[in-house]
């Protein structure tokens, strides 16, 4: 049997309309919303590392402390990552740890937010998608519990703790930060085309 020629054809743009390029900019998705789960993800860590660091920092003291701002001491990223096929960052322009090191997107989004915060706008997280993934950006900001190991020697921070910290991490270059600086950004890459429905 043959199909008459105008059937090939509508066949034949159907096909190259799903052959078409991916539209990258289209809006994020209602459901799941990345920017709400990316930015509860940031605030509750956030939440949860400042009062660990106080508590510790208090009842054993800073050098103790050090080892809870890691992200693996982070109790929700296993289960994020797992939930929203998530793959979680902190990232820094001034990395402590090299494997924290921002990436050139990731440096532009750090200057984006760092332009932000010294003109006074509301900081709103950075969203981009493209391949089936959607990327979150989202600033961290130091407070003055950081400067404790973030900020001046000799200053905010002591003598043992900058020992410390030299032994753990020979290339630190994560000092010398006041208070409302950011000092590195939440990089979330969600995997949407495995979103959970
Ligand atoms: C008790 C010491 C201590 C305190 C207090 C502390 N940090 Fe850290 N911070 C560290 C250590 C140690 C690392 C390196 C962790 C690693 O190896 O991944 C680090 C790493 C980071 C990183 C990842 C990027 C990098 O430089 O490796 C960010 C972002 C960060 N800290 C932000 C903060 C903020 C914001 C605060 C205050 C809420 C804070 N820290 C308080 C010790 C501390």
């Amino acid at each position: 049997m043959r199909f008459p020629p105008i059937f090939i054809l509508i066949f034949l743009l159907f096909l190259s309309c799903k052959q078409g390029p991916k539209i990258s900019d289209k809006k994020v998705p209602k459901n799941p919303d990345y920017a709400e789960i990316g930015m509860s993800y940031a605030q509750e860590t956030q939440k949860v590392l400042g009062k660990t660091l106080m508590t510790t920092i208090q009842e054993k003291g800073v050098v103790e402390a050090v080892k809870f701002c890691n992200e693996r001491a982070y109790p929700l990223t296993d289960s994020m990552a797992t939930n929203y096929n998530a793959h979680i960052r902190r990232v820094s322009d001034r990395p402590r740890n090299p494997k924290n090191k921002a990436d050139a997107s990731e440096l532009a989004h750090i200057e984006t937010f760092k332009k932000a915060l010294a003109s006074g706008d509301t900081i709103v997280p950075i969203l981009s998608e493209g391949n089936g993934k959607v990327q979150f950006y989202y600033p961290i900001v130091t407070q003055a519990l950081c400067l404790n190991c973030h900020g001046t020697p000799g200053k905010t921070m002591a003598p043992d703790v900058i020992q410390h910290l030299s032994q753990l991490y020979p290339d630190d270059q994560a000092t010398g930060y006041a208070s409302d600086e950011v000092r590195g950004i939440w990089s979330i890459v969600f995997d949407a085309s495995k979103s959970p429905d």
